[in-house]
Protein backbone atom coordinates (compact mmCIF):
# COMPACT_ATOMS: atom_id res chain seq x y z
CA UNK A 1 0.00 0.00 0.00
CA UNK A 2 1.24 3.56 -1.18
CA UNK A 3 1.79 5.68 1.57
CA UNK A 4 2.73 8.89 -0.52
CA UNK A 5 1.96 9.78 -3.90
CA UNK A 6 3.05 12.20 -6.54
CA UNK A 7 0.26 13.35 -8.81
CA UNK A 8 0.30 14.91 -12.00
CA UNK A 9 -1.08 18.31 -11.26
CA UNK A 10 -2.51 20.45 -13.82
CA UNK A 11 -4.78 23.31 -11.92
CA UNK A 12 -7.25 22.06 -12.95
CA UNK A 13 -11.06 20.83 -11.14
CA UNK A 14 -10.00 16.78 -12.11
CA UNK A 15 -6.64 16.77 -10.69
CA UNK A 16 -7.29 19.21 -7.55
CA UNK A 17 -10.19 16.48 -6.92
CA UNK A 18 -8.20 13.92 -7.44
CA UNK A 19 -5.62 15.48 -4.61
CA UNK A 20 -8.39 14.82 -1.71
CA UNK A 21 -9.76 11.94 -3.48
CA UNK A 22 -6.83 10.11 -3.07
CA UNK A 23 -6.25 10.98 0.48
CA UNK A 24 -9.57 9.92 1.58
CA UNK A 25 -9.54 7.01 -0.46
CA UNK A 26 -5.67 5.48 -0.32
CA UNK A 27 -4.64 7.13 2.94
CA UNK A 28 -1.64 8.74 0.83
CA UNK A 29 0.07 12.11 1.32
CA UNK A 30 -0.63 13.76 -2.14
CA UNK A 31 2.63 15.99 -3.72
CA UNK A 32 1.27 17.99 -6.48
CA UNK A 33 3.69 18.39 -9.59
CA UNK A 34 2.62 20.80 -11.97
CA UNK A 35 4.90 20.84 -15.13
CA UNK A 36 5.06 23.71 -17.31
CA UNK A 37 5.10 22.84 -21.11
CA UNK A 38 4.28 26.19 -22.39
CA UNK A 39 0.53 26.09 -21.70
CA UNK A 40 0.16 28.58 -18.87
CA UNK A 41 -0.67 31.13 -21.58
CA UNK A 42 -3.65 29.81 -21.93
CA UNK A 43 -4.80 28.67 -18.68
CA UNK A 44 -6.83 31.37 -18.00
CA UNK A 45 -4.06 33.89 -17.70
CA UNK A 46 -3.33 32.13 -14.34
CA UNK A 47 0.36 32.53 -12.95
CA UNK A 48 1.75 29.06 -11.30
CA UNK A 49 2.06 30.80 -7.69
CA UNK A 50 -2.14 30.57 -7.83
CA UNK A 51 -1.92 26.84 -9.28
CA UNK A 52 0.03 25.95 -6.58
CA UNK A 53 -1.58 27.17 -3.65
CA UNK A 54 -4.37 25.53 -5.26
CA UNK A 55 -2.31 21.98 -5.03
CA UNK A 56 -1.76 22.86 -1.58
CA UNK A 57 -5.63 24.35 -0.22
CA UNK A 58 -7.03 21.22 -1.55
CA UNK A 59 -4.52 19.11 1.03
CA UNK A 60 -1.20 18.19 -1.09
CA UNK A 61 1.64 18.05 1.78
CA UNK A 62 3.86 19.89 -0.97
CA UNK A 63 3.32 21.26 -4.43
CA UNK A 64 6.04 22.25 -6.86
CA UNK A 65 6.14 23.31 -10.21
CA UNK A 66 8.49 22.40 -12.84
CA UNK A 67 9.41 23.86 -15.69
CA UNK A 68 10.33 21.39 -18.88
CA UNK A 69 9.58 24.20 -21.35
CA UNK A 70 13.28 23.72 -22.52
CA UNK A 71 13.21 20.42 -22.43
CA UNK A 72 9.85 19.53 -24.11
CA UNK A 73 11.42 21.90 -27.56
CA UNK A 74 14.84 20.34 -27.37
CA UNK A 75 14.66 17.49 -26.95
CA UNK A 76 11.11 16.21 -27.67
CA UNK A 77 9.93 18.54 -30.01
CA UNK A 78 13.46 18.47 -31.79
CA UNK A 79 13.32 15.14 -32.58
CA UNK A 80 10.07 15.40 -34.00
CA UNK A 81 10.81 17.89 -36.93
CA UNK A 82 14.04 15.58 -37.71
CA UNK A 83 11.41 12.60 -37.93
CA UNK A 84 8.48 14.53 -39.57
CA UNK A 85 6.47 13.26 -37.01
CA UNK A 86 2.43 13.50 -37.96
CA UNK A 87 0.26 10.74 -36.37
CA UNK A 88 -2.05 9.50 -39.59
CA UNK A 89 -0.11 12.08 -41.32
CA UNK A 90 -1.91 14.83 -40.05
CA UNK A 91 -1.28 15.11 -35.70
CA UNK A 92 1.58 16.47 -35.43
CA UNK A 93 1.64 14.52 -31.74
CA UNK A 94 1.21 17.52 -29.41
CA UNK A 95 -0.43 15.91 -26.32
CA UNK A 96 2.02 12.37 -26.87
CA UNK A 97 4.79 14.41 -26.87
CA UNK A 98 4.70 16.31 -24.11
CA UNK A 99 3.37 12.96 -21.94
CA UNK A 100 7.06 10.95 -21.50
CA UNK A 101 8.47 14.86 -20.45
CA UNK A 102 5.95 14.99 -18.09
CA UNK A 103 6.48 11.49 -16.89
CA UNK A 104 10.44 12.10 -16.00
CA UNK A 105 9.71 14.82 -14.13
CA UNK A 106 7.04 12.84 -11.94
CA UNK A 107 9.50 10.41 -11.34
CA UNK A 108 12.40 12.62 -10.29
CA UNK A 109 10.01 14.35 -8.10
CA UNK A 110 8.74 10.67 -6.91
CA UNK A 111 12.61 10.10 -5.76
CA UNK A 112 13.16 13.36 -4.44
CA UNK A 113 10.01 13.37 -1.90
CA UNK A 114 10.46 9.23 -1.07
CA UNK A 115 7.19 8.36 -3.13
CA UNK A 116 5.97 4.80 -3.44
CA UNK A 117 3.44 5.80 -6.07
CA UNK A 118 2.92 8.17 -9.07
CA UNK A 119 -0.92 9.25 -10.09
CA UNK A 120 -2.09 10.74 -13.04
CA UNK A 121 -5.81 12.21 -13.61
CA UNK A 122 -6.88 10.61 -16.96
CA UNK A 123 -9.64 8.63 -17.86
CA UNK A 124 -9.68 5.67 -18.85
CA UNK A 125 -10.60 6.28 -22.77
CA UNK A 126 -7.75 7.96 -23.82
CA UNK A 127 -3.97 7.81 -25.05
CA UNK A 128 -2.49 10.03 -22.34
CA UNK A 129 -3.38 6.84 -19.44
CA UNK A 130 -1.06 4.72 -21.58
CA UNK A 131 1.70 7.10 -22.30
CA UNK A 132 1.76 7.72 -19.08
CA UNK A 133 1.92 4.45 -17.13
CA UNK A 134 4.02 3.15 -19.64
CA UNK A 135 6.33 5.79 -19.44
CA UNK A 136 6.67 5.36 -15.43
CA UNK A 137 6.55 1.40 -15.43
CA UNK A 138 9.81 1.91 -17.78
CA UNK A 139 11.52 4.44 -16.05
CA UNK A 140 10.34 3.58 -12.25
CA UNK A 141 8.82 -0.07 -12.12
CA UNK A 142 8.87 0.40 -8.24
CA UNK A 143 6.46 3.31 -8.47
CA UNK A 144 2.68 1.96 -7.77
CA UNK A 145 0.37 3.75 -10.48
CA UNK A 146 -2.91 5.41 -9.65
CA UNK A 147 -5.44 6.17 -11.81
CA UNK A 148 -8.29 8.07 -9.40
CA UNK A 149 -10.32 9.22 -12.40
CA UNK A 150 -10.31 5.65 -14.06
CA UNK A 151 -11.96 4.54 -11.15
CA UNK A 152 -14.15 7.23 -8.92
CA UNK A 153 -16.71 7.31 -11.31
CA UNK A 154 -17.41 11.03 -10.50
CA UNK A 155 -19.35 13.70 -13.04
CA UNK A 156 -18.16 17.09 -13.55
CA UNK A 157 -21.56 18.12 -10.85
CA UNK A 158 -19.52 15.85 -8.83
CA UNK A 159 -16.27 17.09 -9.04
CA UNK A 160 -17.95 20.73 -8.92
CA UNK A 161 -19.75 19.58 -5.22
CA UNK A 162 -17.24 17.49 -3.97
CA UNK A 163 -14.77 20.23 -4.49
CA UNK A 164 -17.21 22.63 -2.88
CA UNK A 165 -17.95 20.01 0.21
CA UNK A 166 -13.71 20.37 1.26
CA UNK A 167 -13.59 24.01 0.25
CA UNK A 168 -11.37 23.26 -2.96
CA UNK A 169 -10.61 26.60 -3.86
CA UNK A 170 -11.47 26.82 -8.02
CA UNK A 171 -11.77 28.83 -10.83
CA UNK A 172 -14.51 27.03 -12.81
CA UNK A 173 -17.63 28.92 -12.59
CA UNK A 174 -19.12 28.90 -16.34
CA UNK A 175 -19.78 25.69 -17.96
CA UNK A 176 -16.40 23.71 -19.16
CA UNK A 177 -17.44 23.27 -23.18
CA UNK A 178 -14.61 21.56 -24.24
CA UNK A 179 -11.54 19.42 -22.88
CA UNK A 180 -8.07 21.23 -23.84
CA UNK A 181 -4.91 19.94 -23.56
CA UNK A 182 -1.58 22.33 -23.99
CA UNK A 183 1.73 22.83 -24.66
CA UNK A 184 3.73 25.05 -26.91
CA UNK A 185 3.74 22.34 -30.02
CA UNK A 186 -0.11 23.29 -29.62
CA UNK A 187 -3.21 22.79 -28.20
CA UNK A 188 -5.79 19.94 -28.21
CA UNK A 189 -9.68 20.68 -28.54
CA UNK A 190 -12.17 17.65 -27.73
CA UNK A 191 -15.22 17.52 -26.58
CA UNK A 192 -19.01 19.34 -26.59
CA UNK A 193 -20.50 20.14 -30.01
CA UNK A 194 -17.26 18.53 -31.72
CA UNK A 195 -18.07 14.88 -30.90
CA UNK A 196 -19.99 14.88 -33.36
CA UNK A 197 -17.72 14.50 -36.51
CA UNK A 198 -20.35 16.26 -38.54
CA UNK A 199 -20.23 19.43 -36.54
CA UNK A 200 -17.70 22.46 -37.87
CA UNK A 201 -15.76 23.66 -35.23
CA UNK A 202 -17.68 26.86 -33.92
CA UNK A 203 -15.31 29.78 -33.92
CA UNK A 204 -15.01 29.74 -30.15
CA UNK A 205 -12.65 26.13 -30.39
CA UNK A 206 -9.96 28.24 -31.70
CA UNK A 207 -7.82 30.46 -29.22
CA UNK A 208 -4.09 30.56 -30.84
CA UNK A 209 -5.06 30.71 -34.72
CA UNK A 210 -7.42 33.62 -34.51
CA UNK A 211 -7.27 35.47 -38.30
CA UNK A 212 -6.47 39.07 -37.05
CA UNK A 213 -2.88 39.54 -39.35
CA UNK A 214 -4.27 40.88 -42.58
CA UNK A 215 -0.73 42.23 -44.35
CA UNK A 216 0.91 39.05 -45.88
CA UNK A 217 4.48 38.47 -44.50
CA UNK A 218 7.82 36.74 -45.20
CA UNK A 219 9.67 34.95 -42.45
CA UNK A 220 13.07 32.89 -43.03
CA UNK A 221 13.94 29.82 -41.03
CA UNK A 222 16.91 28.82 -40.42
CA UNK A 223 18.17 24.97 -39.92
CA UNK A 224 21.22 23.31 -38.74
CA UNK A 225 21.43 19.40 -39.02
CA UNK A 226 17.15 19.47 -39.16
CA UNK A 227 16.79 21.73 -36.17
CA UNK A 228 15.45 25.11 -36.47
CA UNK A 229 17.13 27.14 -34.66
CA UNK A 230 16.64 31.27 -36.08
CA UNK A 231 14.04 33.42 -37.55
CA UNK A 232 15.13 36.18 -40.15
CA UNK A 233 18.82 35.66 -39.06
CA UNK A 234 17.98 36.44 -35.44
CA UNK A 235 19.08 33.09 -33.15
CA UNK A 236 16.94 32.04 -30.50
CA UNK A 237 16.48 28.86 -28.82
CA UNK A 238 13.99 26.68 -29.55
CA UNK A 239 11.18 27.16 -27.17
CA UNK A 240 11.16 30.91 -28.03
CA UNK A 241 11.41 30.11 -31.76
CA UNK A 242 8.53 27.71 -31.30
CA UNK A 243 6.65 30.28 -28.43
CA UNK A 244 7.33 32.81 -31.32
CA UNK A 245 6.11 31.12 -34.62
CA UNK A 246 2.89 30.20 -32.60
CA UNK A 247 2.14 34.17 -32.07
CA UNK A 248 2.81 35.58 -35.71
CA UNK A 249 2.02 32.29 -38.13
CA UNK A 250 -1.18 31.99 -35.33
CA UNK A 251 -2.63 35.05 -36.48
CA UNK A 252 -3.08 34.14 -40.17
CA UNK A 253 -5.09 31.48 -38.75
CA UNK A 254 -3.16 28.94 -40.04
CA UNK A 255 -2.25 26.11 -37.81
CA UNK A 256 -6.05 24.30 -37.21
CA UNK A 257 -6.46 20.81 -37.94
CA UNK A 258 -9.52 19.02 -38.27
CA UNK A 259 -9.59 14.93 -38.06
CA UNK A 260 -11.17 11.41 -36.59
CA UNK A 261 -8.51 9.45 -35.23
CA UNK A 262 -7.47 6.25 -33.88
CA UNK A 263 -6.96 5.71 -30.58
CA UNK A 264 -4.67 3.33 -29.29
CA UNK A 265 -8.01 2.04 -27.12
CA UNK A 266 -9.46 1.53 -30.00
CA UNK A 267 -11.86 4.11 -30.29
CA UNK A 268 -12.19 6.79 -32.92
CA UNK A 269 -12.50 10.35 -31.95
CA UNK A 270 -12.88 13.59 -33.59
CA UNK A 271 -10.29 15.93 -32.66
CA UNK A 272 -9.34 19.66 -33.55
CA UNK A 273 -5.87 21.15 -33.22
CA UNK A 274 -4.40 24.08 -33.24
CA UNK A 275 -0.50 24.04 -33.86
CA UNK A 276 0.88 26.42 -36.17
CA UNK A 277 4.74 26.88 -35.44
CA UNK A 278 4.47 22.89 -35.22
CA UNK A 279 2.95 22.92 -38.56
CA UNK A 280 5.00 25.55 -39.91
CA UNK A 281 8.18 23.97 -38.86
CA UNK A 282 7.08 20.18 -40.36
CA UNK A 283 6.18 22.37 -43.49
CA UNK A 284 9.85 24.14 -43.99
CA UNK A 285 12.08 21.07 -42.22
CA UNK A 286 10.27 18.46 -44.86
CA UNK A 287 11.46 21.73 -47.59
CA UNK A 288 14.21 21.91 -46.92
CA UNK A 289 14.85 17.76 -47.24
CA UNK A 290 13.92 18.03 -50.39
CA UNK A 291 17.02 20.35 -51.33
CA UNK A 292 19.61 18.45 -48.75
CA UNK A 293 18.80 14.85 -48.96
CA UNK A 294 20.29 12.23 -51.21
CA UNK A 295 17.51 10.47 -53.15
CA UNK A 296 17.85 6.99 -51.37
CA UNK A 297 18.26 8.17 -47.93
CA UNK A 298 15.60 10.42 -48.15
CA UNK A 299 12.90 7.81 -49.50
CA UNK A 300 14.54 4.98 -46.81
CA UNK A 301 13.48 7.89 -44.30
CA UNK A 302 10.35 8.68 -45.35
CA UNK A 303 9.30 5.14 -44.50
CA UNK A 304 10.29 5.10 -40.65
CA UNK A 305 8.98 8.11 -40.23
CA UNK A 306 4.86 6.91 -39.38
CA UNK A 307 6.46 4.33 -37.37
CA UNK A 308 8.00 6.96 -35.11
CA UNK A 309 4.91 8.76 -34.99
CA UNK A 310 2.93 5.85 -34.07
CA UNK A 311 5.55 4.57 -31.36
CA UNK A 312 5.46 8.14 -29.75
CA UNK A 313 1.30 8.44 -30.07
CA UNK A 314 0.94 5.18 -28.63
CA UNK A 315 3.44 5.48 -25.64
CA UNK A 316 6.30 4.01 -26.84
CA UNK A 317 8.67 6.76 -26.46
CA UNK A 318 10.74 4.68 -23.51
CA UNK A 319 11.76 2.09 -25.91
CA UNK A 320 14.87 0.85 -28.15
CA UNK A 321 12.87 1.09 -31.89
CA UNK A 322 12.42 5.05 -31.28
CA UNK A 323 15.71 5.45 -29.96
CA UNK A 324 17.69 3.47 -33.01
CA UNK A 325 14.81 5.76 -35.15
CA UNK A 326 15.93 8.46 -34.05
CA UNK A 327 19.89 7.55 -34.20
CA UNK A 328 19.07 6.97 -37.60
CA UNK A 329 17.22 10.26 -38.17
CA UNK A 330 19.85 12.23 -36.62
CA UNK A 331 22.75 10.52 -39.06
CA UNK A 332 20.25 11.77 -41.77
CA UNK A 333 20.03 15.44 -40.86
CA UNK A 334 23.76 16.30 -41.28
CA UNK A 335 23.20 18.09 -44.34
CA UNK A 336 19.56 19.34 -43.75
CA UNK A 337 21.38 22.81 -42.81
CA UNK A 338 19.83 26.21 -44.63
CA UNK A 339 16.80 28.87 -44.66
CA UNK A 340 13.40 28.17 -46.01
CA UNK A 341 11.75 31.11 -46.96
CA UNK A 342 7.56 31.03 -45.37
CA UNK A 343 5.01 33.27 -46.66
CA UNK A 344 2.15 33.92 -44.61
CA UNK A 345 -1.18 35.35 -45.44
CA UNK A 346 -4.40 35.28 -44.08
CA UNK A 347 -5.29 31.57 -43.99
CA UNK A 348 -2.62 29.77 -45.16
CA UNK A 349 1.32 29.42 -44.65
CA UNK A 350 3.55 27.99 -48.04
CA UNK A 351 7.24 27.80 -48.49
CA UNK A 352 8.13 30.05 -51.30
CA UNK A 353 11.74 29.74 -51.09
CA UNK A 354 15.01 27.38 -49.78
CA UNK A 355 18.37 27.70 -50.24
CA UNK A 356 21.51 25.64 -48.35
CA UNK A 357 25.48 25.54 -48.36
CA UNK A 358 25.49 21.90 -49.00
CA UNK A 359 21.92 21.32 -51.22
CA UNK A 360 22.13 18.98 -53.97
CA UNK A 361 20.36 21.20 -56.51
CA UNK A 362 22.82 21.70 -59.30
CA UNK A 363 21.64 24.68 -61.59
CA UNK A 364 24.37 23.55 -63.87
CA UNK A 365 22.61 19.96 -64.16
CA UNK A 366 18.61 21.29 -63.70
CA UNK A 367 18.65 24.08 -66.21
CA UNK A 368 17.42 24.26 -69.96
CA UNK A 369 19.46 27.63 -70.86
CA UNK A 370 23.37 27.92 -72.06
CA UNK A 371 25.18 27.22 -68.84
CA UNK A 372 23.36 23.58 -69.05
CA UNK A 373 26.06 20.87 -67.76
CA UNK A 374 24.04 17.52 -67.96
CA UNK A 375 25.58 14.83 -70.84
CA UNK A 376 22.75 15.02 -72.99
CA UNK A 377 24.66 11.97 -74.60
CA UNK A 378 24.27 9.92 -71.76
CA UNK A 379 20.35 9.46 -71.52
CA UNK A 380 19.48 7.45 -74.84
CA UNK A 381 21.31 4.54 -73.47
CA UNK A 382 20.37 5.00 -69.96
CA UNK A 383 16.79 5.55 -70.83
CA UNK A 384 16.98 2.03 -73.47
CA UNK A 385 18.40 -0.55 -70.53
CA UNK A 386 16.58 0.82 -67.87
CA UNK A 387 13.27 -0.41 -69.83
CA UNK A 388 14.68 -3.39 -71.34
CA UNK A 389 12.99 -5.45 -68.73
CA UNK A 390 9.62 -4.55 -69.11
CA UNK A 391 10.26 -4.11 -73.06
CA UNK A 392 11.17 -7.61 -73.52
CA UNK A 393 8.45 -8.66 -71.48
CA UNK A 394 5.67 -6.69 -73.32
CA UNK A 395 6.63 -8.84 -76.39
CA UNK A 396 6.80 -11.87 -75.04
CA UNK A 397 2.86 -11.16 -74.25
CA UNK A 398 2.23 -10.47 -77.85
CA UNK A 399 3.96 -13.37 -78.70
CA UNK A 400 6.99 -11.62 -80.65
CA UNK A 401 10.52 -12.36 -80.31
CA UNK A 402 12.45 -10.93 -76.93
CA UNK A 403 15.25 -9.26 -78.30
CA UNK A 404 14.63 -5.54 -79.00
CA UNK A 405 16.73 -3.61 -82.02
N1 LIG B 1 -5.99 12.81 -29.22
C1 LIG B 1 -4.78 13.48 -28.88
C2 LIG B 1 -3.73 12.51 -28.43
O1 LIG B 1 -4.06 11.44 -28.07
C3 LIG B 1 -5.02 14.59 -27.88
C4 LIG B 1 -5.26 14.17 -26.48
C5 LIG B 1 -5.59 15.35 -25.65
N2 LIG B 1 -5.56 15.03 -24.27
C6 LIG B 1 -6.43 15.47 -23.39
N3 LIG B 1 -6.26 15.09 -22.17
N4 LIG B 1 -7.42 16.29 -23.69
O2 LIG B 1 -2.57 12.79 -28.42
Amino acid sequence: MARRVVLAYSGGLDTSVAVRWLMENHGVEVVAVAVDIGQAADAGGEDWESIRARALAAGAVEAVVVDARDELAEEFCGPAILANATYEGKYPLVSALSRPVIVTHLVDQARRFGADAVAHGCTGKGNDQVRFEVGIRTLAPDLEVLAPARVWGLTREDCIEYAARWNIPLTVTKEKLYSIDENLWGKAIECGVIEDPWNAPPEDVYTLTKRTATEPVELVIGFESGRPVSIDGKALPMASLIAELNRVVGAYGFGRLDMVENRRVGIKSRETYECPAALTLLLAHRDLEDLTLERDIHHEKARLEPRWSELVYDGLWFSPLRQALDAFFAESQRSVTGEVRVRCEPGQCRVVGRRSPVGLYDHGLATYDATDTFRHEDAAGFVRLWGLGVQTWSARQAGGKASAP
